[in-house]
């Protein structure tokens, strides 16, 4: 959708985007990290950025160009993403669309791990990540107004989000079906059930383009809809 200036819906609302993977470095020169492309994220803050938002985006390594007007912080980790989130607010407008890795090394190796003769592969320990999702939905104080997560699921797909945005306590949950043959990492297209707290919309099967451009239209419309 194109929209002219001052005229834009969202203009004078500040948003947050979070998009791409996260990296979790082993060692100086290994990480363990997963194949999200950065698509969805990046055309949502695209879309809230031509919407009139003030938007920025904090995204994980993708080979995604950086969207027009908005403005871009790189990261890596997890942890790095949500400093990052934590230091755009406040926000208006939070949406959550990264692969963030669940877990992270623990006790990374300062330096680049060696083969030892005839030895065993290192093994690995894990530890958990933060719920960068869950962290800025809970804040006490600067809560965005509209927090807003994905969640990839590949079977039961409204329930498992329904009780996914209860969980982490954010306002929208958008169900994307990453089942064989519909959207998933890397492809174009997305089937979107976007559940609220009172209701469940079935979107059609749309490109991750579409997606952005509803989204950014149904938060437009969210915002129309309050009391001033
Ligand atoms: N998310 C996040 N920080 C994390 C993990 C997830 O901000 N450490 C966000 C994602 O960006 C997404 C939402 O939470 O918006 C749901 O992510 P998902 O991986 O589906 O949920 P999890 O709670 O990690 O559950 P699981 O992977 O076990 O299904
Ligand atoms: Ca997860």
């Amino acid at each position: 959708e194109a929209y002219f200036g001052k005229d834009a819906p969202l203009v004078g609302r500040r948003a947050l985007v979070t998009s791409g993977p996260t990296y979790e470095a082993i060692d100086p020169v290994r990480f363990i990290g997963n194949r999200s492309s950065g698509k969805q994220g990046h055309a949502i803050a695209a879309a809230l950025s031509r919407a009139g938002a003030e938007t920025t985006l904090i995204t994980g390594p993708t080979a995604e160009p950086a969207p027009q007007g908005v403005q871009v912080v790189r990261i890596e980790s997890a942890r790095q993403m949500l400093a990052a989130c934590q230091d755009a607010l406040p926000v208006d407008i939070a949406v959550f669309a990264a692969a963030v890795a669940d877990w992270r090394v623990a006790g990374q190796a300062p330096q680049k791990l060696k083969k030892q003769e005839g030895g065993q592969p290192p093994r690995l320990e894990f530890a958990e990540n933060p719920d960068i999702l869950a962290t800025i939905a809970r804040l006490a104080q600067g809560r965005p107004g509209l927090v807003i997560g994905f969640a990839a699921e590949t079977e039961n797909m409204v329930a498992n989000a329904v009780a996914k945005r209860a969980r982490k306590g954010c306002d929208w949950m958008l169900a994307n079906d990453v089942s064989t043959g519909t959207g998933t990492f890397g492809g174009d297209a997305n089937t979107i059930h976007l559940v609220t707290a009172d209701s469940v919309e079935d979107w059609p099967r749309l490109t991750k383009q579409q997606v952005a451009d509803r989204l950014a239209a149904r938060i437009a419309e969210h915002f129309r809809s309050l009391p001033a």
